[in-house]
């Protein structure tokens, strides 16, 4: 598995959720991308990527076909989807376009990503709104509790939730289908931070319930970066607007964010090269081997640490968050010195944090990664404190 990526073979790598890796034959398809687009750039940035200078009639352009191979494989109609540079421009496109007053509740979690709460906390700012925070049950997590907490965390005020499909640093799968039904209910609108999810979980996007879906294909559907895809239920596109405006402007959804300016389009092509490559992995080898080994990894590592876990096995996907002995300390600082050894003396890199009043580790399982790269971190980490 190792020959199909391009990472250093001297660092074990269990990082893959931060920033994605991109497998060499995706790598490869997109330069072939960018060849083609240098014989001709005007012509196919202004004619076959966008149709902004005109397309023959009736031939979709470059995007909408990338957009349609994509969509195919989350469930969901191409109009209703674009690509976005990442998830965070998604959960800035919503938040930003949404009709929000004085006094108008934004839910959020304490598990949503860092930038998506600075972004409702930004928008909030704006237009004298409130940012109203559920606590998650953590670290013994239980999804039907945090459906009551959601529920029970609806106002008369609450307009839009924003809610992970799974979390970053506690790396939980929520139950996204009961937590829009309650919201729904409350006629509370739903924007899903689905960063970690395209290439992890099955997706039907529409069944979901939801009215918007922000997500990163560049993590785990192992597209080049920056990919992302924004989804839009049908009756939510017409005042949604990227967050640079271009010449689409009310020409449509897909037209609007099809053309944000001049820019590299090739790993939006390269896109369905990422889920083929999946595909040719063989998607339930490729799911079996990622969560055997995160779930199995996180109990060696708490059993070599001594340490516990709070989540049942179908509370993750390819990623697992294990809290570390008390003795490796509890402060950022402290979190930021373990990371950096790891990374500098023992040649791991894994995501490192501190939270509730101790570090944690969460370790992300590619189909290059296998057991001995776990314990290698167990035995790091325990080495560090003898
Ligand atoms: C849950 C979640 N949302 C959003 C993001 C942001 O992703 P990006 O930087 O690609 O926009 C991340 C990044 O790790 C994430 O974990």
């Amino acid at each position: 598995m190792k020959t199909h990526w391009p990472l250093d073979p001297n660092v074990i790598y269990l990082n893959h959720g931060t920033v994605g890796v991109t497998p060499t034959p995706v790598l490869a398809l997109q330069q072939a991308i960018r060849d083609e687009i240098e014989r001709g750039p005007s012509q196919f940035l202004l004619r076959a990527q966008s149709g902004l200078c005109g397309c023959p009639t009736g031939v979709p352009t470059r995007v909408r076909d990338a957009a349609k191979a994509v969509a195919a494989h989350i469930g969901a109609q191409s109009d209703d989807l674009v690509f976005v540079d990442n998830a965070t421009t998604g959960v800035n496109a919503v938040l930003r376009s949404f009709a929000l007053g004085a006094g108008d509740e934004i839910l959020l979690t304490d598990h949503n990503y860092g930038a998506t709460l600075r972004t409702a906390q930004f928008v909030a700012r704006e237009r004298g709104a409130i940012v109203r925070t559920v606590t998650v049950p953590y670290p013994r997590f239980d999804p039907d509790e945090l459906v009551t907490a959601v529920a029970s965390a609806i106002t008369t005020r609450t307009r839009i939730a924003v809610l992970d499909h799974i979390t970053s640093e506690s790396a939980l799968v929520f139950p996204l289908a009961e937590l829009a039904a309650v919201c729904r209910q409350r006629g509370v609108s739903v924007l899903v931070d689905g960063a970690h999810a395209p290439g992890v979980l099955p997706l039907d996007l529409p069944a979901l319930g939801v009215d918007w879906y922000s997500a990163n294909l560049h993590k785990w559907a192992c597209s080049p970066r920056s990919c992302g895809i924004l989804w839009a239920a049908p009756d939510r596109q017409r005042d949604l607007h990227p967050p640079v405006i271009s010449w689409g402007l009310d020409q449509g959804f897909t037209a609007e964010f099809d053309w944000v300016g001049t820019r590299d389009v090739s790993a939006w092509l390269a896109a369905p090269a990422g889920f083929e490559f999946l595909n040719s992995l063989g998607l339930d080898h490729v799911w079996r081997h990622n969560h055997d080994l995160a779930w199995t990894g996180a109990q060696h590592l708490a059993d070599r640490w001594g340490t516990a876990l709070g989540y049942r096995e179908s509370d993750i996907g390819f990623m697992a968050t294990v809290p570390l002995p008390a003795a490796a300390g509890s402060t950022p600082a402290e979190a930021a010195r373990l990371r950096d050894a790891l990374l500098f003396t023992h040649h791991i890199e894994v995501q490192l944090h501190a939270a509730h009043g101790r570090l944690w580790t969460r370790i992300s399982a590619q189909v290059y990664n296998e057991m001995a790269d776990i314990e290698r971190l167990a035995e790091a980490v325990a080495a560090g404190l003898r």
